[in-house]
């Protein structure tokens, strides 16, 4: 029998350079998409997944991640003696969220070494991996999409979105087979090899890595084994390439809208658009932008 997922790891213990100056003292995962804090779109991804044990992954100065999550009393108080009750609500929802457990990395060493803190707090059983810079907007929640891939295969499985050849070299990049698949239609494909940020002219495919990871536990043996890759840090996608000399693994070509939300540009759209989405800000936000002159 397959096991299921249960846990999901967040790591959030990157520097976030490309935001400075915001990120000089808040963590990029609190940065607010119209209200919410990014890490937030990715936990509740994670539980309309079906996934309730969350483990994030965090580092210097994260504080303010274990504290949103946290019970705040004093505002919790303040709101239900001014009977702010929808507000109220609001917060409460927030720490109620789900089964919450933290590690932490001590040293921006990369992806791969950020998942590797959550070996013990994984244990030997498959996991899922969410980076929440990457924020997803779909029908079906893209872990989930990559979970019932993984429910019928048992193996890992990679989100994937095709990327213009001028920015494939920001990604890891996949040499795949598309592979068809009874629910998946063209979207599957089973990997051959992966390459972290390679040049445009040596990129395999315009298949990029996305956020997104169902994992087997195989893999924490994979980043042990692995040196430093690109920038000096111990790359998930180069642990993943270890791991396929004895474990297959799969790429889905997830249904669903991409914002690179660690980047300014991408946070910009992705603002723009979850505001215009917003029943209760949408209408009045359209009408400022209809009065713009671009
Ligand atoms: P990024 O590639 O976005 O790196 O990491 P970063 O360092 O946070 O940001 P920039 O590029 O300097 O702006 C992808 C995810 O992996 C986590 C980040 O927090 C982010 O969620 N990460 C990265 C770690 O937890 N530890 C690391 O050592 C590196």
């Amino acid at each position: 029998m397959i096991p299921k997922v249960r846990k999901a790891v967040f790591p959030a213990a990157g520097l976030g350079t490309r935001f400075l100056p915001a990120t000089k003292a808040m963590p990029k995962e609190m940065l607010p998409l119209v209200d919410k804090p990014l890490i937030q779109y990715g936990v509740e991804e994670a539980i309309h997944s079906g996934i309730q044990n969350i483990i994030i992954v965090t580092g210097r100065g994260k504080s303010s991640i274990e504290d949103h999550f946290d019970v705040s009393f004093e505002m919790e108080q303040l709101l239900s003696s001014k009977n702010k009750k929808e507000l109220l609500q609001v917060v409460q929802s927030v720490s109620e969220m789900t089964n919450l457990a933290y590690t932490r990395q001590k040293q921006a060493l990369g992806l791969g070494h950020a998942v590797l803190q959550a070996k013990e707090l994984v244990g030997p059983e498959p996991f899922a991996v969410v980076l929440s810079d990457d924020v997803i907007d779909a029908g079906v929640p893209c872990l989930r999409q990559l979970l019932d891939v993984y429910d019928f295969y048992g193996a890992s499985v990679v989100a994937l979105m095709e990327v213009p050849k001028d920015q494939i070299s920001a990604y890891g990049v996949v040499d795949a087979e598309p592979i068809s698949h009874v629910a998946g239609g063209d979207r599957l494909y089973r990997i051959r090899n992966l390459v972290e940020k390679p040049k445009a002219e040596e990129a395999p495919s315009n298949l990029a890595i996305i956020g997104r990871y169902v994992l087997t536990p195989e893999i924490f043996g994979s980043i042990e084994s692995i040196e430093p890759g690109s920038g000096g840090e111990l790359q998930l996608t180069d642990a993943l390439k270890h791991l396929l000399r004895s474990r297959p693994i799969y790429g889905y070509k997830f249904e669903g809208s991409r914002y690179d939300a660690g980047d300014k540009l991408g946070f910009l759209k992705a603002t723009v658009e979850f505001g215009l989405k917003r029943h209760d800000l949408g209408g009045p936000f359209r009408e400022y932008l209809k009065k713009l002159t671009l």
